[in-house]
């Protein structure tokens, strides 16, 4: 069996702490979880997402991180080391594919934040109208040299960042990036605050009104809950692979759920007192931060300025997430083809530039191209975020509960005996529930959803 010693490490936990949470939080915190939760009701759904947080999310992770730092190999070499066959290797592969291929459109997605931060900049959002903004939106994303330039730009940034590798790279800039951005935030989060009628916008994120969840709404905090923390994609076993033997997993992860989730409620808070103190709808949907808050932004005071902080803290907040999702396949092109990091960091970084051309352009120039209705950032997003994402999150928990096994999992997270709840027992029984039944069974039961079976 091949064990890899060599390997890079994180410096420290609080390093770990950075770049995982550098991972978890970003365009589905800042971009995704303030339009959904505007459209499926506010407060009741923040709860369902939380709970779905407490029953799967952070088993999941922690499951994520015990087979990663227990075999110290990419995806790949950690499947194929637990799972001791050929069909687990290859299921290892399969989730290092996932990651790759949301990493090619994702740097689409985070290109227009980026777009935006020069717009910003140039003073170039000022809108008196939705129709006004909505057509500058439509009109930068399918102009071809705008989508794929910034796709390329930001793809360029991640590479360098990767480049450097785990400490001087990933750690180092996480840990720069993450406090940064936690700072730019709290800034919005006064000034959002602080402006007149903010209480509605705090009242419709905090009053539990259950009449307005619905079966898809449910499905949607259970999808949150797994894309948030980057599971399923090869992107926390790759991490964990970084980390040292003798760090507790669950003191490890418990702060990055903790901290990755007042986060996304922070922005909630910022988005929606500013836009119910414009009067404006929460339901916009995705536009919601390219139409909804340029308008916002364009008639309060020093809204240029807020602009500007506002973009960067989405840019910075995507470049941690998008080196995530490219780290499991550079770390299995090290680890199993022999490949340099720097080699391994243009090669992948290019090859998903280029896979994610044709989703930068789905938006204009392609905009014809459908298949079932759809155009190809649709389609390809769909698979991976609703499909492959979901199985490979049911693929590390069948690894853990049913074939390497719930006690040499449990023994390998080298849980501390005065632990977070200071009940190893308790919390045994909470990773053996949830590993073994809960997260498997609600796993099948959104694929068999997604797939009209369900
Ligand atoms: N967790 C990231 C977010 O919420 O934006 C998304 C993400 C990062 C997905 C890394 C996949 C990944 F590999």
């Amino acid at each position: 069996m091949k064990f890899y010693n060599q390997r890079e490490s994180w410096k420290s936990r609080i390093g770990f702490i950075s770049a995982a949470l550098g991972s978890a939080v970003g365009l589905g915190s800042i971009w995704r979880f303030p339009y959904v939760v505007g459209q499926n009701g506010g407060g009741a759904f923040i709860l369902l997402y939380v709970i779905f947080l407490i029953l799967i999310g952070f088993p999941i992770l922690v499951s994520e991180i015990v087979i990663g730092r227990t075999a110290q190999s990419s995806p790949y070499g950690s499947f194929r080391i637990l799972g001791r066959n050929k069909i687990w290797a290859n299921f290892g592969k399969l989730s290092i594919f996932t990651g790759f291929i949301i990493s090619s459109f994702y740097s689409v997605i985070a290109g227009w934040m980026l777009g935006y931060l020069i717009e910003a900049i140039f003073n170039n959002l000022h809108f008196t109208s939705s129709i006004d903004a909505l057509n500058h939106f439509h009109n930068l994303s399918s102009n071809p040299f705008w989508s794929v330039g910034f796709h390329f730009i930001f793809m360029m940034l991640s590479i360098l960042i990767l480049f450097f590798g785990v400490r001087k790279g990933i750690e180092a800039k996480s840990k720069i990036m993450m406090p940064l951005l936690f700072l730019v935030l709290l800034i919005l989060v006064i000034k959002g605050i602080s402006m007149p009628n903010s209480f509605k916008g705090i009242k419709f994120l905090f009053s539990f009104n259950f009449k307005q969840i619905t079966p898809a709404g449910i499905l949607i905090a259970l999808g949150q809950a797994f894309f948030t923390l980057s599971l399923g994609q090869g992107t926390m076993i790759t991490y964990g692979s970084y980390l040292s033997r003798k760090e507790d997993i669950v003191r490890s992860c418990f702060p990055v759920v903790l901290l990755n989730t007042i986060i996304a409620i922070l922005m909630g808070v910022a988005i929606f007192t500013i836009v119910f103190s414009n009067n404006l709808q929460p339901q916009a949907g995705p536009a919601l931060i390219f139409e909804t808050l340029p308008i916002v932004f364009s008639n309060m005071k020093f809204g240029t300025f807020v602009g500007i902080l506002f973009f960067t803290l989405a840019s910075l907040a995507a470049l941690t997430s998008e080196i995530s999702a490219l780290e499991p396949i550079i770390s299995y092109l090290i680890d199993e083809k022999g490949f340099s990091r720097k080699k391994a960091s243009i090669f992948s970084g290019s090859l998903a530039f280029l896979i994610g051309i044709p989703s930068a352009l789905a938006f204009g120039l392609f905009k014809n191209y459908k298949i079932f209705g759809e155009n190809f950032f649709d389609i390809i997003s769909f698979l991976s975020v609703n499909i492959l994402v979901p199985i490979g999150g049911l693929l590390a928990v069948l690894l853990v509960g049913y074939r390497w096994g719930m006690k040499e999992a449990f023994d390998n997270m080298k849980v501390d005996e005065k632990d977070l709840f200071h009940h190893k027992s308790l919390l045994k029984k909470y990773f053996y529930f949830s590993i073994k039944f809960i997260s498997p069974i609600l796993i099948v039961l959104i694929i068999l959803n997604l797939i009209g079976i369900f």
